[in-house]
């Protein structure tokens, strides 16, 4: 029997990414405890009571992995590699989004599953074999009955938001090839304990995955992690690769450096998770202290990336219109509504920040660097960003 501790209580948080129409701002909003917990026997960390897919990933789903260019760049790259060291035939991407993956292969060689399908859509109107599903045994039978077997699964921040990882596993075993691979890519539990980025935690993310976590997971399935890769995306992801274990690629010295430096920082630990949570609560009392002062100055602070970690913050930290005045976001599916639970509106990036703007909350916080070069006249001209991790600070 796996025993979960709680180690982190984040208050009560609205759908992270459940941005309001003007007509719901009067609405009573759903709320749910946001609970985090350690399993001690797995070491997978997790939100309690996950909500249900459906409520989460629907036809109204805002999220678009084309809206950086730190991700194009990024699929733009892993895609290259793949096609060098793999040579799939035929490519299964779970969670494909708005196609800024599968987009780097050939039509004939690719299957997207993506359960939102507003954005499915996106991707089948380019001419792409789509499914609109959630990934689970019933979906990887009708993929397999129609395209036969794949010889390469990749998902990206995706798998983290589904509770079943039983489910996951077995699904993604009736559709691989004998000697097909998986690559899965999500933030890194490593990471956000050691930047304090909190936010990773939200009701869509039900895991935060460790390495040994993962591997907790796998091992059922006969299946083991032969790479990985520690990448800058989202604040720090990590890039599994895997394979069957009867598959004879040899494991790359990355899988065990990994694996110390997970377990040297005490992941297998319910101590490191209680002195994260102490860290995470000092960090609200840090950042409101920087918004209460600003505000005493009277200085004009607007948002900028309106996130789903962002919806963590705010409503954890009780940051509301009061503190910023509205927030800027190049996804239209955002613009013109309203942050979940805080209700800051939220309008179109204009090309440009407005000349009174004093300070920048920096809700895309994980695009720092890519907008920093983009804001750079707003910077040369005295402007200032908030930012929460690793400690809050203004930069
Ligand atoms: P992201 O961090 O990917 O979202 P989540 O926490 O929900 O997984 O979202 C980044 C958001 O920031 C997205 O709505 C697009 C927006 N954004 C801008 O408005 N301008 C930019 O230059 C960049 C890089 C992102």
């Amino acid at each position: 029997m796996s025993k979960k501790v709680n180690f982190l209580d984040l208050g009560l948080q609205p759908l992270a990414n459940n941005y309001l129409k003007k007509n719901q701002l009067n609405k009573k909003e759903k709320k749910y405890r946001l609970k985090i917990g350690l399993d001690l026997k797995t070491k997978l960390v997790s939100i309690n009571k996950p909500i249900a897919s459906e409520i989460m990933f629907n036809s109204n789903y805002p999220y678009r992995s084309s809206m950086s260019e730190t991700m194009i760049k990024s699929f733009k790259d892993l895609s290259k590699l793949i096609k060098k060291k793999f040579k799939p035939k035929k490519i299964l991407e779970i969670g494909s989004n708005d196609g800024s993956f599968i987009k780097n292969f050939p039509k004939k060689n690719t299957i997207g599953v993506e359960p939102c399908s507003n954005v499915e859509k996106i991707t089948k109107n380019k001419g792409f074999n789509t499914y609109a599903k959630y990934w689970n045994i019933s979906t990887a039978k009708k993929i397999l009955s129609k395209n036969g077997k794949v010889d390469l699964i990749y998902s990206a921040n995706t798998i983290s938001h589904i509770e079943n990882l039983d489910e996951v596993f077995k699904s993604i075993n009736i559709i691989l090839n004998k000697n097909g691979i998986i690559i899965i890519e999500d933030p890194s539990l490593l990471e956000c304990l050691k930047k304090n980025t909190y936010d990773q935690f939200y009701n869509e993310h039900i895991y935060v995955f460790s390495l040994i976590g993962i591997e907790s997971i796998l091992k059922k399935y006969d299946l083991e992690i032969f790479n990985v890769q520690n990448l800058k995306i989202h604040g720090g992801s990590n890039r599994y690769f895997i394979k069957r274990k009867m598959n004879k690629i040899p494991i790359n010295l990355s899988v065990i450096i990994n694996r110390k430096k997970e377990i040297n920082y005490g992941i297998k630990n319910i101590s490191t998770y209680v002195k994260f949570a102490k860290r995470v609560k000092s960090s609200k009392k840090k950042l409101r202290k920087i918004f209460l002062q600003l505000k005493n100055k009277k200085k004009d602070i607007i948002g900028y990336g309106v996130t789903a970690k962002s919806t963590t913050i705010l409503n954890y930290c009780d940051i509301g219109k009061k503190f910023i005045s509205y927030f800027v976001d190049t996804t239209k599916d955002k613009q013109n509504k309203y942050t979940p639970g805080m209700k800051i509106p939220i309008y179109k990036y204009p090309g440009f920040i407005e000349k009174n703007i004093d300070y920048i909350f920096l809700g895309a916080w994980n695009f720092k660097e890519e907008i920093f070069k983009k804001e750079k006249k707003f910077i040369k001209n005295g402007g200032k960003f908030i930012i929460h991790t690793p400690i809050p600070k203004i930069i």
